[in-house]
Order: C-alpha cells, then structure tokens, then sequence
C-alpha cells in the first residue's frame, strides 16, 4: 500500500540526534552501506550505526582520507568506489557481491553541491550523474545482495524545490546552472526511492528520500565566501549562521529512515527532521521566511519516477529488475542525453526540446 506523505508524529524533531533516534534499537548483526561514509552526515551516521551494533562498509573515491577520518571506528570496513565513473561502481559491487553476504542497510549519502560544470563518464552534467545515476548504478548492480526486508535511503535534499527533472535537458547541454543542477539531481533522489521502494516492496525492501536539514559540512565546498555571505550562511566574522544543525542531528533523519521501527510497513515517501515530510505548502513550499518546507509534487510523482528509472536504466545500462544488462549509452549515441518518451527503447532522432526556463528565486538557506 501506498505510505501517506504527511507526518506520523514520531515525537523527534530537527534538533534529535543520531544516537537520540537509535536509542533502544540493537543492529548486532546488520550489515550496512554508507556511500559517502567518510565525511560530514555519512560520517556521523557510520558512527551511531557502528555504535548500535552494525558493522559498516564505507566505498570512498578516496582511501586515504576515509581510513584517516574512520581511524579508530570498530566494525568499518573501507572499499574504493568513484560514482562518477560506472566502471569503478560495477567493480566494488562485483567485489562485494563475490563476498555473498547481504545488505540489510543501504545509505546514499554521498554527493556534490553546486560544483562548476563538469562533465563525467559519457559526457554526463557531473551532479545528475554523480548524486543520481552512480547511485542508481550502485543499487541495481547490488540489487540480489540486498536482504528481502532491508531499508534503501536516498539523501536528497531541500535543494529538490530548485528544479524538476529536465526532461528535454537533463545534462544541461543548454546552458548551465549549479543551483539547477543540484536541484534536478536532488529531485532524481527522491524519485529514484519512490519507484525503488514500488519494486523492491514485494520482498520487503522499503525505499525513503529526506532532506537532512542545513549542516556546514565539505559539501559547502564549491561555494564561495561572497556567495555563503549574500546568502546569510555567515556573517562578516564568519560566523555560522543559527539556522544551521550539528552534524549529528543532520545525521539523524538518514538514520531514523534507516531503522527506526515507527516506519515498519512504510516506504516511498520523503522526510524532514525525523518524520514524514509534508506535501510542500501551496505547491512551491516557500515559508513567509524564506524557508523551503516539505516535499514538491513532481518529486513524488510515481509516472516521473517510472520515467526517470527508464532513463537511468537506459544511460547506465544496468537494470536489475528487468534482468537485462545493456552496456551503457555513449557520447555520440543519439539519444543519451535526450529524454523523448521513444528514447527508452529505440534511438532517438527528435530534436531536443528547449531546456525549461531558469529558476532564479531561491531559499537563503543553505540547501
Ligand atoms: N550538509 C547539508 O547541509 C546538506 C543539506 C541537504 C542535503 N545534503 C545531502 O547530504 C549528503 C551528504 O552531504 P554532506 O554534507 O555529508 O557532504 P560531505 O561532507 O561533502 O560528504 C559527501 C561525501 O560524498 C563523497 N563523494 C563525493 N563525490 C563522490 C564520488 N564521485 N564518488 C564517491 N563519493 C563521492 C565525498 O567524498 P570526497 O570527500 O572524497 O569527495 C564525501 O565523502 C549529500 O547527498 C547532500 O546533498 C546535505
């Protein structure tokens, strides 16, 4: 059954904690996933998942760094994995597959923020394909090691409201924007848990998105001074802004979504500081502070999500769900980047649509 996207009242709240969300819960046994497990909210969530009992596999793009900032953590175990490149996903999932054991936990936490145009792998806009598609990738080719009743989590972000999925455009072939783009690939976050959580529900495997709240973490990396200021991130001296939560409540709503027993029977739906998200108020979501609140329409749409998982299937050439492998589509093939509805299952010859028009109004908090 489809889970309401409306708040349950689990009694936590944007300022719980990690370890405030796991109290009581024991994960002896359980075997998680942390991509981005090294840093910032992936870093406190393999912490309070390693302290509730779970033993904990971190894929970093980078190993020396990982196992400096894990140094000292029981139960890690640290792989290599680059999302922005399909080879290097297809080899730590063989590499874990040849393991046998089963995932009862998958956590998506890695990504970038409004990194300046980059294009990856088969000329791919480096947020889409990064936050989304190694993502998609990630979870298809681990998709028979994944335990019937385990828990998928898609960290999205509030950054979603910037921008729908760009049907005609999705690799910004026409003009490039950095807040788009994470907008689009925080949107392909949450549509992606949405259809997962469709397919995988009949063997118990349940999908969620979230946005994790506002955290000064690396992923602010690509922003400059100027622009943290203007937005009011930071004052003059530097200064956080209060609006922003420690790193260990950021954490929590991955974790809660990860375990937390309130949400048995549930899955398909975004989340907000410890529990189900709202539809976003009069559609766009914007707060008469400036605030973006709960979830947009066209991010939980279960036809876009449908149509997304196609399009990522068709680009990445892993599916595991219809049993077909398809090596994935390179730059010159005619429709990569395109997104006509032909484009999922025969080459594409329509001329690219002109892209949507550009968001300009955006929250002053941080994403
Ligand atoms: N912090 C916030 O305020 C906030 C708000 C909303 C949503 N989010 C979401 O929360 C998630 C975690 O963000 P964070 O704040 O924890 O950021 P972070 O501290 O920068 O951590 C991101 C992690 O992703 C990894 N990563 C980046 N590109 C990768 C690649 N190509 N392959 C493998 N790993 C890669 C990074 O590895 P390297 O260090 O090696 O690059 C890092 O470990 C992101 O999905 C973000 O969109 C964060």
């Amino acid at each position: 059954m489809t889970t309401p996207q409306h708040k349950i009242g689990s009694g936590f709240g944007a300022t719980s904690t990690a370890a405030e969300v796991l109290h009581g819960i024991d994960l002896t046994g359980k075997l998680a996933l942390v991509t981005g497990g090294y840093s910032g909210l992936g870093l406190e969530t393999t912490h309070a998942l390693t302290r509730a009992g779970a033993h904990v596999i971190v894929p970093a793009r980078r190993r020396a760094t990982a196992e400096a900032a894990l140094d000292g953590i029981a139960d890690v175990e640290i792989d290599e994995l680059d999302l922005g490149d399909l080879g290097s996903v297809r080899a730590f999932a063989d590499r874990f597959l040849a393991t046998g054991r089963r995932l009862d936990i998958v956590i998506t936490s890695a990504g970038i923020m409004a990194a300046p145009e980059t294009r990856v792998g088969h000329g791919w806009e480096a947020q889409f394909a990064t936050n989304h598609l190694g993502h998609f990738a990630l979870v298809n080719h681990l998709w028979p090691a994944i335990a019937d009743g385990a828990r998928v989590v898609s960290v999205s972000s509030r950054g979603h409201h910037f921008s729908p999925i760009r049907w005609a455009d999705p690799h910004f072939e026409t003009g490039y924007d950095k807040w788009l783009a994470y907008g689009q690939a925080k949107t392909a976050n949450v549509l992606f848990a949405v259809h997962l959580d469709r397919l995988g529900r009949d063997r118990g495997v349940r999908a969620f998105a979230l946005h994790p709240g506002s955290i000064l973490t690396n992923l602010a990396r690509h922003i400059p001074h100027e622009e943290r200021l203007a937005q009011g991130w930071i004052d003059e001296n530097g200064t956080p802004s209060g609006y922003f939560k420690t790193p260990e409540a950021g954490a929590a709503t991955q974790v809660w979504a990860a375990t937390s027993p309130q949400l048995d029977g549930m899955g398909g739906v975004y989340l907000e500081d410890c529990d189900i998200a709202e539809p976003a108020p009069d559609g766009d979501g914007v707060t008469d502070v400036g605030l973006r609140v709960g979830v947009r329409d066209y991010a939980i749409d279960p036809e876009q999500a449908a149509r997304l998982w196609t399009l990522s299937a068709e680009l990445t050439g892993v599916d595991a769900t219809s049993r077909r492998s398809r090596p994935p589509r390179s730059p010159g093939s005619p429709c990569c980047r395109r997104t006509t509805p032909r484009c999922a299952s025969a080459p594409c010859t329509a001329p690219a649509a002109p892209a949507p028009p550009h968001r300009t109004s955006r929250t002053t908090s941080p994403p």
